[in-house]
């Protein structure tokens, strides 16, 4: 029996496909209402296909419970923040999820992270618990399993993605490849577990710098009015570039967090990577540099008038974690400016001020719309921004009266 622990944005998704794929599986998280919510018959966020899932895995008896369960076999996944100051990788929740684990687990039992961590994390900070539990005489195998799996497609990339195990014996990585080759079509490595974690580590950072590079190549066209989105077409059609899109900044749980890890853990021989990681989190605040910019160009002097189209941190998704929006939001704030008008078909709650629920009545009040996440909502009505100046900063609406960063 597995018993997955933290139901949230990776646990879930996870533990349905086990059940829904014969292995029998219990959810475990400390969030009442998570698991209430379960239980009652409603899945906790939006996910292209997590219903259907959802519906398949409970036929299956799926349970969902606060409390910790006795199996073979245990996946972790509950957040891995960085902290603010020093960089590097919070393990706080990791170490007291794997706490708990260990005051309920048979001997020999796997233990499964999956959370994103930097390399070292599971020898500095999950063994020395392991010998504080046991006094060594109770085994209990560590292993990391990294996820690559992105919102807005998890389903389809649970199946299809390869896969990384880090374990420190091969007959313990065969079985958990063997548990995840129950509904995981990738390919399945196994390897030790510093390289598991270093792997999923430089995979965020590798798209951390690359996004960057984008960004800076933005500000640079900008500022001499070239064509950014142009100009990386035709240099991707070089057979050995690949150059990512430009943006109002980076959101999410992973690109924007885990490179931090690296810089926190060797700080100088990071330059490039916090360098980059700094160009993105300046994003939001260029920005609104372009807004001004824009505003002076157009003669709009009333910021009433102007709104921010979608508030999550990529489009057709409902998580805000780290959203661009949000930190744009933020920055006005700290410059002691009324926030503007926001509108987001996804985020139903009230969670800014200006907040509309209506595409229809957010575009009747505003005259200058910015667009921060391409939600497919507002591919399929761009006609609605005719009328109306346009900051695209997703390169989605082409129109003849659209600027870009
Ligand atoms: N979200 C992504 O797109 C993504 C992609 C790849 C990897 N990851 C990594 O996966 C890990 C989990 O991320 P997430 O997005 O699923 O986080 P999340 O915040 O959506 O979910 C974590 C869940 O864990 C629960 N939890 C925390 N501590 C617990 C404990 N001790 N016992 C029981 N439940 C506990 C929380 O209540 C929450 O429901 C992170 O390390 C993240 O970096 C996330």
């Amino acid at each position: 029996m597995v018993n997955v622990i933290g139901l949230g944005y990776i646990g879930l998704p996870t533990a349905l496909m086990l059940a829904a794929h014969g292995v029998e599986c219990v959810g475990t998280d400390y969030d009442y209402s998570i698991v209430d919510a379960l239980n009652a018959g409603k899945i906790t966020f939006k996910e292209e296909g997590l219903e259907e899932l959802f519906q398949k895995a409970r036929t299956t008896g799926i349970r969902f419970t606060t409390e910790y369960q006795a199996a073979d076999i245990y996946i972790i996944s509950v957040p891995t923040p960085y902290d603010k100051f020093s960089k590097r990788v919070n393990p706080q929740y990791v170490m007291s999820a794997f706490r708990s684990v260990l005051s309920v687990c048979p001997l020999n039992c796997v233990v499964i992270i999956e959370s994103t961590i930097s390399p070292g994390t599971i020898e500095k900070y999950l063994r020395p618990l392991l010998k504080e539990t046991f006094q060594g005489d109770k085994k209990v195998h560590i292993v990391h399993a990294p996820e690559r799996i992105i919102p807005g497609n998890m389903i389809y990339e649970l199946i299809h993605n390869n896969r990384t195990i880090g374990a420190d014996d091969s007959k313990i990585g065969d079985q958990v490849k063997k548990l995840y080759s129950s509904f995981c079509q990738g390919e399945i490595v196994v390897t030790d577990i510093k390289t598991a974690e270093m792997s999923k580590v430089v995979e965020n950072t590798y798209r951390a710098v690359n996004i960057a590079f984008a960004n800076e190549l933005a500000k640079i066209c900008r500022h001499d009015e070239m064509d950014v989105y142009e100009i990386i077409r035709i240099c991707n059609m070089h057979p050995r570039v690949n150059i990512l899109q430009p943006g109002p900044g980076v959101g999410g749980h992973c690109i924007p967090v885990d490179p931090w890890f690296l810089v926190g853990d060797y700080p100088c021989l990071t330059n490039v990577i916090g360098e980059a990681l700094r160009t993105n989190e300046g994003m939001p605040e260029f920005v609104l540099g372009r807004i001004y910019e824009i505003m002076k160009t157009v003669g709009i002097n009333d910021v009433t008038r102007v709104g921010l189209y979608g508030l999550t941190y990529k489009e057709n998704v409902d998580d805000i974690r780290e959203s661009p929006t949000l930190q744009l939001l933020e920055s006005q704030k700290r410059h002691l400016a009324k926030p503007l008008k926001v509108y987001d078909p996804l985020i139903i709650s009230d969670i800014v001020d200006n907040q509309y629920h209506s595409l229809d009545v957010f575009l009747s009040e505003v005259d200058f719309v910015v667009i921060m996440v391409k939600h497919s909502e507002i591919l399929k009505n761009a006609e609605k921004l005719k009328n109306k100046i346009v900051l695209d900063c997703c390169n989605s609406i082409f129109l003849p009266n659209v600027y870009h960063i």
